[in-house]
């Protein structure tokens, strides 16, 4: 190329999910089957009854239109709806932006908030896209570490340690991609008041939250969440529709104004199917998305029973929902090494540690979202297996 590349996007690594299907792709062809623990994504299909709906949009010519920049009112409206039977949550349409997916929402967020040189705090382990999004940006990733202990759930004293006059944002995920825990109401209300008090934003990543029992928290029953709370949402897991890119961002009507104006030149708008697609789930498929919560939450229960029965030489250290984070046995190699090692003797496909911050080259992350519960059992006799 005859012209320079921006060298805060050259200086971001690759994302991981394609390095490991590269390993994957040079296994030999008498290889066992593979098996794949890479993705979080579910292995079920939306219901019957929405794909029949969207067959019936899809004929409307009015469907092939634009939106407003932050969605038709009457979806944003059902969201709302929805967070007050959810979260009794103190919420209107202006507090509500519809985005492409939740990494559109992420970068939405972090382009409102900050400059480059500026510096956002995440906890270890965090989502792998929002240092490599920083990253782009030229904004500085500032890790909480993780220890076993606390399982990733992120402790006010330490994050307070790591605020500068520099930070604008706390990032937290919750429940946890990777680990799979949820952040408890009481810490999460009390970093939510650290944020307040040194006036910067708590952004909080709830890709996962309809996986949670019950209420996932009570921030949004503060009269005045918005004036510290940022919210990415995602309904890709909710109704099975990753492949749709229905997201949101939830803050503050002034948050949202400044907002559009990037979502304007960004990707004007969510698309008007997924927007369609998304009301139908609001308001009609609350049941069907318990049944899913209940299914996987059953998932990882008989695979954490099995993963830990004597045996096993990789150890699990936290999990939930879609996932499980676990320890590798392979000492002095990283989780990279480990990773590929999986791929090759075992056929399984795994996350490194080390995608998901500093200081983890000793884990993997296995996403459960692929498995069916028959299954199982030979995942984790492979696992056994491995030399
Ligand atoms: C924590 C987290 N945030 C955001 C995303 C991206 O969500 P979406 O597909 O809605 O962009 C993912 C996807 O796996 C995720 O795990």
């Amino acid at each position: 190329m005859r012209f320079t590349l921006n060298d805060h996007v050259r200086s971001v690594r690759e994302p991981p999910i394609g390095e490991v299907r590269g390993w994957a792709a040079t296994r030999p062809p008498e290889a066992p089957e593979l098996i794949d623990l890479c993705q979080a994504v579910p292995d079920y299909s939306p219901p019957e009854e929405l794909l029949a709906y969207l067959q019936q949009v899809v004929r409307d010519p009015l469907t092939c239109r634009y939106t407003p920049d932050e969605g038709l009112p009457e979806v944003r409206e059902a969201v709302c709806a929805r967070y007050r039977r959810r979260y009794r949550a103190r919420v209107d349409g202006d507090h509500i932006c519809l985005t492409v997916g939740a990494s559109q929402a992420f970068w939405l967020s972090m382009l409102v908030l900050c400059h480059a040189g500026d510096e956002v705090i995440l906890q270890a382990p965090c989502y792998f896209d929002h240092p490599m999004a920083l990253g782009a940006l030229g904004v500085r990733a500032v890790y909480a570490p993780f220890t076993e202990k606390e399982q990733g759930v992120p402790n006010p004293a330490v994050i307070e340690r790591l605020i500068t006059p520099r930070t604008r944002a706390i990032v937290l995920v919750t429940p946890s991609n990777p680990t799979g825990v949820a952040i408890p109401h009481g810490r999460l209300s009390e970093l939510y008041f650290l944020a307040q008090r040194h006036r910067i934003a708590l952004v909080l990543d709830e890709t996962y939250g309809d996986f949670v029992e019950g209420m996932p928290h009570d921030l949004f029953t503060l009269a005045d969440w918005h004036r510290t709370l940022v919210q990415v949402q995602s309904f890709g897991k909710t109704y099975a529709l990753t492949g749709y890119r229905a997201g949101l961002l939830a803050a503050a009507p002034e948050f949202i104004r400044q907002a559009l104006k990037i979502q304007d030149t960004m990707a004007v708008c969510q698309p008007r199917i997924t927007q369609q697609a998304l009301k139908y789930g609001l308001e009609h498929l609350d049941a069907w998305v318990e049944e899913n919560r209940l299914k996987m939450s059953l998932r990882n229960s008989l695979f954490a029973a099995e993963f830990v029965k004597p045996g096993n030489r990789f150890r699990l250290v936290a999990g939930g929902g879609f996932f499980a984070w676990v320890k590798h046995p392979f000492s002095g190699r990283s989780s990279r090494q480990a990773a590929q090692r999986l791929v090759q003797e075992a056929g399984i496909m795994t996350l490194p540690g080390e995608a998901f911050g500093p200081g983890l080259e000793e884990y993997l992350r296995l996403a459960l979202g692929n498995i069916r519960e028959s299954a199982i059992a030979e995942v984790v006799r492979r696992f056994r297996n491995v030399s």
